[in-house]
């Protein structure tokens, strides 16, 4: 992309960083309504296909709802899940270990941030290296 507005997008992903500051803790209800987190919104704001590459958003939360099968994953992972209530609620996710410190989540929300790091210059932005998996692997236990 243009330098101007991968700078653009920088700038914008900071901001919004200090405008809601970063919160880990679990603290919504279990089964709230999903809703789309202020650092995602700034993400999904530019991916609409008009500024930066499209992204249709797959909104949940429903930890007691059935199956956890994962069976492909075309880049369009759903967010809005706040993610303890899953690791409580139903088998196949694992709690977040205290090392992975750059897995953002909104109150206990999975977003974009929770696997992007914008500032993380290799390729697809990724907060870890999804080498192997290993990304997915942090929360799905297969
Ligand atoms: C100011 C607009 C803008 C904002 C805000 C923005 N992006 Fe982007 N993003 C782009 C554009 C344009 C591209 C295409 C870049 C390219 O093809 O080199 C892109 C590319 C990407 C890519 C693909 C990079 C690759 O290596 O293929 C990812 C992943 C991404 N953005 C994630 C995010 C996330 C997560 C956020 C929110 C933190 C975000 N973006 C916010 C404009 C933006
Ligand atoms: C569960 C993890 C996860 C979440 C949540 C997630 N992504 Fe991604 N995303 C990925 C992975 C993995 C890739 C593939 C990266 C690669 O290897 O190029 C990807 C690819 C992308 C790409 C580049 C490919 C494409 O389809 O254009 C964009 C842009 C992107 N994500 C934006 C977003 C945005 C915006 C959000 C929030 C609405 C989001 N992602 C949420 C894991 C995630
Ligand atoms: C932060 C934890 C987390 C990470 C990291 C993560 N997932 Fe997920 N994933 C979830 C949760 C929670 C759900 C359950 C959403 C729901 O209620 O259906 C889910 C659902 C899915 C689904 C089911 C989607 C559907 O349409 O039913 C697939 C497929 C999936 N993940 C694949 C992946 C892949 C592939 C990766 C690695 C790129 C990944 N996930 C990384 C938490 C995570």
């Amino acid at each position: 992309m243009s330098n101007g507005l991968k700078d653009a997008a920088l700038i914008a992903f900071a901001a919004a960083l200090l405008v809601v500051g970063v919160v880990t803790a679990p603290d919504a209800p279990a089964a709230a309504p999903p809703q789309i987190d202020p650092l995602s919104k700034e993400c999904i704001g530019c991916h609409d296909g008009a500024s930066g590459p499209d992204i249709k958003v797959n909104l949940r939360n429903n930890p007691s709802g059935h199956g956890s099968h994962v069976h492909s994953f075309d880049g369009e992972h759903p967010i809005g899940m706040i993610y303890q209530s899953y690791v409580d609620m139903k088998p196949g996710y694992k709690p977040i270990s205290a090392q992975e410190r750059n897995m953002i989540m909104v109150n206990g929300a999975v977003g974009c941030l929770t696997c992007h790091d914008p500032l993380n210059p290799a390729k697809g932005h990724l907060i870890k290296s999804d080498k192997n998996s290993a990304l997915c692997l942090t929360c799905h236990d297969k």
